[in-house]
């Protein structure tokens, strides 16, 4: 795969991203079985042989479990360490956290933010994140404080760089005036189901900035996919249908799967989006790579556009 530089920072990573979001099979730490803990292993390797150098992570994910079947992956592997990039998250906590009565929310404190980020490195049997991201916007965040945490966890060695998550462009501006070094990735929710960051500021802003777009749940968590559907009683069935089967036919033209061409949709941008693969299906995270290789053209791309919207253009 293509290699592209991540924001403004000395780091590259291949086009496509591997998301280890499903690699317990569950959100649930409980129900994993050493059955499942194997088979997410086997996706991680698979997404490494099919040459994916960027890993996303959240300590939210399962709870943590998948942040440690991963950790579990570089013990056995220890040389895999050199060859990848390491993504994590922070932020969101839980109902019942740390309290029994304490409310789902996020939390930027400073605290919050060192306490997590030891725990995600002990998961994941590393000493080193190379990109560490805020996962939604705190509304109590003081930049400031935020500053402060990011600067001790880079002057430790612990983080590289820093980026966010569902950010909206004044918050990202807010931040970034109080930091020393550039924040390198904004991950956010883009892809043919779901086009806000197209026009909402977020990708003229990564442009304007160099900051990487990272595309979370390409496939709108799976029904773009090869084989997605839509469900018969989903509101907005008749768009989804039109835009699969708008899909299909562009995905025809140039030989690909649907994955692929949606994929490939989102790597045509200018912002440089790296769409995060969030199969646990090795077949899959295999088909996904060959997005690297189509040249969309524009007429296409505003085909799919198009039907996306469901609406024409002005
Ligand atoms: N920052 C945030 O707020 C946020 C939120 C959500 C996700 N994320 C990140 O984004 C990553 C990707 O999210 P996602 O898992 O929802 O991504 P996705 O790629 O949109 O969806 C993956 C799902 O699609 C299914 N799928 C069906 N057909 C497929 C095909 N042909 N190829 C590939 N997948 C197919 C997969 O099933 P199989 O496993 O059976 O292939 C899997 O269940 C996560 O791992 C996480 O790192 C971030």
């Amino acid at each position: 795969m293509k290699q592209q530089k991540i924001g403004q920072s000395d780091l590259n990573c291949t086009r496509l991203s591997y998301g280890c979001m499903r690699v317990a099979g569950t959100w649930n730490p409980a129900d994993i079985d050493p059955t499942m803990r194997e088979k997410g292993k086997k996706a991680i390797v698979a997404a490494f042989d099919a040459g994916y150098t960027l890993f996303d992570h959240a300590d939210i994910y399962c709870r943590g479990a998948c942040e440690s079947i991963h950790g579990e992956v570089l013990r056995d592997t220890p040389s895999m360490r050199k060859e990848i990039l390491i993504a994590t998250k922070c932020g969101i906590r839980f109902p019942g956290d740390p309290n029994p009565d304490s409310p789902h929310r996020y939390d930027f404190s400073a605290s919050h933010i060192l306490e997590s980020c030891e725990k995600s490195l002990t998961r994941l049997s590393v000493e080193q994140i190379d990109i560490y991201q805020l996962h939604r916007p705190d509304l109590l965040m003081n930049p400031a404080e935020i500053a402060g945490a990011f600067q001790k966890l880079r002057d430790q060695g612990k983080v590289r760089w820093f980026g966010v998550s569902n950010f909206k462009p004044s918050f990202v501006a807010t931040l970034q005036s109080m930091l020393d070094f550039p924040l390198v990735v904004n991950q956010v929710e883009i892809h043919l189901g779901r086009l806000d960051c197209l026009v909402d500021g977020t990708l003229d802003q990564c442009l304007e900035r160099t900051i990487t777009p990272l595309s979370w749940s390409p496939l709108g968590g799976g029904w773009l996919g090869s084989g997605g559907t839509v469900a018969e009683d989903h509101p907005e069935f008749d768009k989804r249908t039109r835009l699969l089967d708008t899909l299909d036919a562009v995905a025809a033209q140039y030989e690909v799967s649907r994955t692929v061409m949606a994929l490939a949709w989102l790597l045509k941008h200018p912002a440089g989006i790296v769409p995060i693969v969030g199969s646990a299906n090795p077949a899959n995270i295999r088909d996904a790579v060959r997005a690297d290789e189509v040249d969309l053209d524009r007429e296409n791309w505003y085909r799919l556009l198009v039907a996306a919207r469901g609406a024409p253009l002005p």
